[in-house]
């Protein structure tokens, strides 16, 4: 990697793995005999994503869903849009979905309503990072892979402005 000044490694790519093999043994357990239909959210989930579903063994679908709150800006603007709606019929299944951050909640306060007004059998939430004290709106986190501070971070499909998304590590953005 290019050196960059401004990142300051945050969780490696080691720790990263172990929690995606935990989350996984989780969602392996309490999925058992079930076919979850799992949504990502893109961009951002697409990395972790990739490597969840290579440790479930599950007879899982998935889809995913573009929503828009940001912009290029590094805070919610508070209205969030769906870009690019899921395709897979939502009734009656497992949804779970899956999430790179849970900052203010209010993109996943949204999409957690959004889903169950096409009422799934079931719906929880998996996200990789939490950032609770950004929390505005209240989003329960079924599975959880990292707490981290209240900090912008990047890498490992979580961008800034389109960038860093490649980066194998989650990173800390200092300007
Ligand atoms: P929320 O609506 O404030 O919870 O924000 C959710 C979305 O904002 C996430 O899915 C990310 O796309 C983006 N986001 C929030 N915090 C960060 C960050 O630290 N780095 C990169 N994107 C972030
Ligand atoms: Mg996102």
């Amino acid at each position: 990697m290019v050196f960059q000044p401004q990142l300051r490694i945050l969780i490696s790519r080691g720790e990263i793995a172990k929690a995606v093999d935990r989350l996984a043994s989780q969602i392996n357990r309490d999925y058992q005999g079930k076919q979850p239909l799992l949504i990502g959210v893109l961009k951002g989930s697409f990395v972790f994503m990739a490597d969840l579903i290579r440790q479930l063994d599950l007879p899982l679908e998935l889809d995913f869903i573009r929503l828009s709150s940001y912009g290029a800006a590094r805070e919610s603007s508070g209205s969030v849009r769906v870009v690019q709606g899921v395709k897979t019929p939502i009734k009656g299944r497992d949804v779970l979905v899956v999430e790179d951050i849970v900052d203010t909640g209010i993109t996943t306060f949204f999409l957690l309503d959004y889903l169950r007004k096409r009422k799934p059998a079931s719906l929880k939430l998996c996200t990789l990072t939490d950032k609770p004290s950004r929390r505005r709106v209240p989003v329960s986190i079924d599975y959880l892979g990292f707490t981290v501070p209240d900090e912008f971070i990047v890498g490992y499909g979580i961008d800034c402005d389109e960038q860093f998304r490649y980066l194998p590590d989650i990173y800390s953005l200092e300007d």
